[in-house]
């Protein structure tokens, strides 16, 4: 059970590879998580990570994959685990070679935009929400840890235009090369979280 989600940015990859995760019982692991969190820490590995995804870039391949790999050691990915993030180019899914089936979640991009610039995000565990969709119980505050909300920087509209450009370049290739596979499965990502999610599942069988 190894799964990877694509999608452009805001599309739900994150959102979808956690309900996933709990029903299936594996990890959901987000690389853009991971990353964020290890950007905080001051080192110069820390520093050229945020320098990166705070303007939306892609860091690169081989410190994505030497990241990924570090997690994917653990003993609760020994039977398996969703990936969200990862590959997103073909270097990577060259990498990415145990990836058994990719989901990908289709949204057009007026959803895209209007689903970001009202996301929030604890800066503290991470923990996602809608303002719109998946709103905190308390004003802006993380149900979890209780932390204030944020917003991510590569959140701004000038920003999300780049990734949403990187994303057709370089990851949207990915669909023909899991399609030639026979390892792909592509659901409307359009809906709420619980639909998109049956669409899932109802693909996956
Ligand atoms: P990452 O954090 O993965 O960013 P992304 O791919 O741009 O995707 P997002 O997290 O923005 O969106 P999502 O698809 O997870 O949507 P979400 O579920 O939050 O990566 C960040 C950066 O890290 C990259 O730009 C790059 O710099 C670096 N990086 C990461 N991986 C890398 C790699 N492999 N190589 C190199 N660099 C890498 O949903 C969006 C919003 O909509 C949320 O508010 C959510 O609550 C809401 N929502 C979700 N689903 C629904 C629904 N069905 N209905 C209504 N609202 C919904
Ligand atoms: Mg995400």
């Amino acid at each position: 059970m190894r799964i990877a989600t694509i999608g452009k940015p805001g599309s739900g990859k994150g959102t979808q590879a956690e309900v996933l995760a709990r029903k299936l019982r594996v990890p959901a692991i987000s690389l853009g998580e991971i990353l964020r969190k290890r950007s905080l820490k001051n080192d110069k590995t820390g520093k050229y990570i945020r320098s990166r995804i705070d303007k939306g870039s892609f860091i690169s391949d081989r410190l994505a994959f030497k990241i990924l790999s570090e997690r994917l050691e653990k003993k609760d990915c020994k039977k398996g685990y969703i990936l969200d993030g990862f590959p997103r180019n073909l270097a990577q899914a060259k990498m990415a070679k145990d990836i058994g089936t990719a989901i990908e979640i289709k949204v057009p991009d007026s959803l895209i935009i209007r689903r970001i610039s009202n996301r929030r995000e604890c800066p503290k565990c991470c923990r996602t929400y809608n303002m719109l969709t998946q709103k905190p119980k308390k004003d802006e505050i993380c149900d979890k840890c209780k932390t204030r909300l944020g917003r991510r920087k590569d959140d701004s509209p000038n920003f999300v235009k780049k990734r949403l450009a990187i994303y057709r370049k370089k990851t949207a290739p990915l669909i023909a090369y899991y399609r030639k596979q026979g390892k792909l499965v592509s659901v409307d990502g359009a809906g709420t979280v619980s639909v998109v999610f049956s669409r899932i599942m109802r693909a996956l069988k």
